[in-house]
């Protein structure tokens, strides 16, 4: 596996430390079907990349054979989870469109082109003690990571996961055995009938900490749903934007959110953001 050092640091603000961002070669060692058409991806990548890493960075990925240029962007995908020993990192797909849909098709022993890690990181607080993490649909990648990551450190956590039928939920063997993991379906196959945000209501109380990624319409209804239970700011809500990202590195500006300090990229400042800072 080679890597490449990008030119400097890349300064990512928010909620974590700054990290050294890096062209690297990967090698698939694995590919598993997940959540209906998803799949989970099994990439060998330099230990060093690895080392620290945290949930809700991402990772870059060239989605496309070595003599293609078309899709010519990188794509952006989180960490769904990491095998510090092996020097592995798991990613999520959903195949969407050309980019995705290649990447679903990798077999192992394939390499692939990535740059990373980018973007800061979800963050919980020295004095938190319980955590509720709220993922919709493949939204769900950088919760499971963040699930690993509070399970590791004692917390007690609720996992709330909504899909749109049985097969888009994240099997209950993928995450560690103390999680309480709660489920919605739109059309009530399973678990309870509605939007998973209908759902994190009952645990305002509870939580210290809530935590979300999923599609931005659902944090606008989770905004609403845990409005009334709230007191003030409290919980504070950490959700991760999954807006297109053409660079990754604060060149484009295609993925700007506006927030209550300014127009911010959301590859560098972001992508998680504290809920109250968006200006929706
Ligand atoms: C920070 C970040 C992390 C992400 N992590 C993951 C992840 O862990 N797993 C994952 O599967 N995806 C993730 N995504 C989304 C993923 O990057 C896109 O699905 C991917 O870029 C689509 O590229 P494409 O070439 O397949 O689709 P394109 O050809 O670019 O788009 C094809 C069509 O699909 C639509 N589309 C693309 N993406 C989505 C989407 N996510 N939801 C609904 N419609 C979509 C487009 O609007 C377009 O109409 C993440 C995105 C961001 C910004
Ligand atoms: S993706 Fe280009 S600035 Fe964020």
């Amino acid at each position: 596996m080679s890597q490449r050092q990008l030119g400097g640091d890349l300064t990512v603000a928010g909620t974590s430390a700054p990290v050294r961002s890096r062209e690297f070669v990967g090698e698939v060692v694995g590919i598993e079907p997940i959540m209906g058409d998803a799949a989970v991806l099994s990439v060998d990548v330099p230990m060093t990349v690895v080392h620290g890493l945290r949930s809700g960075r991402f990772f870059e990925i060239t989605c496309r054979d070595e003599v293609a240029f078309d899709p010519l962007l990188r794509r952006p995908y989180s960490v769904y989870r990491i095998d510090a020993e092996r020097g592995r990192l798991l990613f999520l797909v959903r195949p969407f469109g050309r980019g995705s849909a290649w990447l679903s098709r990798r077999r192992p022993g394939d390499r692939l082109a990535l740059l990373g890690p980018l973007g800061n990181t979800y963050d919980i607080g020295p004095t938190s003690q319980n955590v509720l993490l709220i993922a919709g649909g493949v939204g769900v990648a950088p919760m499971v990571m963040l699930a690993d990551e509070a399970i590791g450190r004692g917390l007690n956590v609720t996992f709330l996961m909504g899909a749109t039928t049985v097969p888009g939920l994240l099997p209950a063997t993928e995450l560690p055995d103390r999680v309480e993991y709660v489920v919605a379906t739109d059309d009530g196959s399973k678990g309870y009938h509605g939007f998973v945000t209908d759902l994190a209501a009952d645990y305002v109380r509870w939580a210290d900490q809530i935590f979300a990624c999923g599609p931005e319409s659902m944090y606008l209804e989770l905004r609403t749903a845990i409005g009334p239970h709230r007191i003030g700011r409290r919980p504070t809500v950490q959700v991760s934007m999954e807006r297109e990202m053409a660079c990754g590195l604060g060149a484009c500006l295609g993925c700007v959110v506006e927030t209550r300090h300014g127009m911010v990229a959301s590859c560098i400042q972001g992508p998680v953001f504290d809920l109250d800072e968006i200006i929706w």
